[in-house]
């Protein structure tokens, strides 16, 4: 999508430092987005995509934010507002799965962190976007994307359960908003992904999932996050105008 220079949309993009992230933010700045991009913690990594986003023209704001302080959460989209003068697209990215394990193996405490980042925080982040962008609010509409996950269907046994629940839980969060929503101009959608290269694995303590699961996916091979990032440029461009509540799966036929 080309914009001319007055007409540029301003999209946030949560967790754009790296993984699916990064690789959204860097395919929306070539479509001609100019970029918010949060991370919580890995400036230069942040930096080196905010640089690959400038060199296609992107004006980029980073902006430094752990989700899991949803006060903090909640200063999002004005700090976007305040340096851009508008919000037109948000992307809930960022995401943790905890530790792979057994059910009966994880803690509380870490289903809540799981919960307030994949779900409190998107909840935040929505409803300041929204309130910014509806036509009955004097906004002039948006397009909000969530990615959740291809384990919000399945459940996820013996890997992580609360995981596969808080993405279940973000699934309805579009389904819900694109209703209510749909009236006053914001499309919500979500992308869900299958295993995609990235970090998040080793995070989770198995790093070499990725390849382990590539013989229970139909294409026989993990996602790349540029696979991802095409799903979710196309939600946010206008191809998409008509399309509101809707879930591509980029999982290779699961
Ligand atoms: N990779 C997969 O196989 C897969 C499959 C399905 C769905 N997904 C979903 O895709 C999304 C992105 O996953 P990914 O694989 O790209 O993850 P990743 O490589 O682990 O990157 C996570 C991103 O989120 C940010 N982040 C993590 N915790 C945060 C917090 N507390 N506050 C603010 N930012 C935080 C990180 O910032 P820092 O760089 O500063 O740490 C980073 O930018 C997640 O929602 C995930 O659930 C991934």
């Amino acid at each position: 999508m080309q914009t001319d220079a007055a007409n540029r949309p301003v999209t946030i993009v949560t967790g754009g430092s790296r993984g699916i992230g990064a690789a959204i933010a860097e395919r929306l700045a070539a479509d001609g987005h100019d970029l918010v991009l949060t991370y919580r913690e890995r400036a230069d990594e942040a930096e080196a995509v905010q640089r690959a986003c400038e060199a296609s023209g992107a004006s980029v704001l980073l902006h430094q934010v752990d989700l899991a302080d949803l006060d903090a959460a909640a200063g999002v989209v004005p700090a976007a507002v305040e340096h851009f003068g508008t919000v037109t697209g948000l992307v809930n990215n960022a995401g943790i799965t905890g530790r792979i394990g057994g059910f009966l193996d994880g803690s509380i405490d870490e289903s809540e962190l799981v919960f307030r980042i994949n779900v409190l925080a998107p909840i935040v982040l929505t409803r300041a976007a929204i309130a910014h962008m509806a036509t009955d609010r004097g906004g002039a509409g948006g397009s909000i994307v969530n990615i959740s996950s291809g384990a919000a269907t399945t459940g996820a046994p013996n890997t992580y359960i609360p995981y596969s629940m808080s993405k279940a839980a973000l699934n309805a969060l579009t389904t819900g908003a694109s209703k209510e929503f749909g009236p006053v101009g914001v499309r919500v959608n979500t992308v869900s992904p299958g295993t995609t290269r990235t970090e998040i694995h080793a995070a989770a303590g198995r790093p070499d999932a990725p390849d382990e699961r590539a013989p229970g996916i139909p294409m026989r091979r993990p996602g790349e996050v540029h696979e991802v990032a095409g799903a979710v440029a196309y939600l946010l461009s206008p191809d998409a105008s008509y399309t509101s509540g809707a879930d591509i799966r980029v999982a290779g036929g699961n």
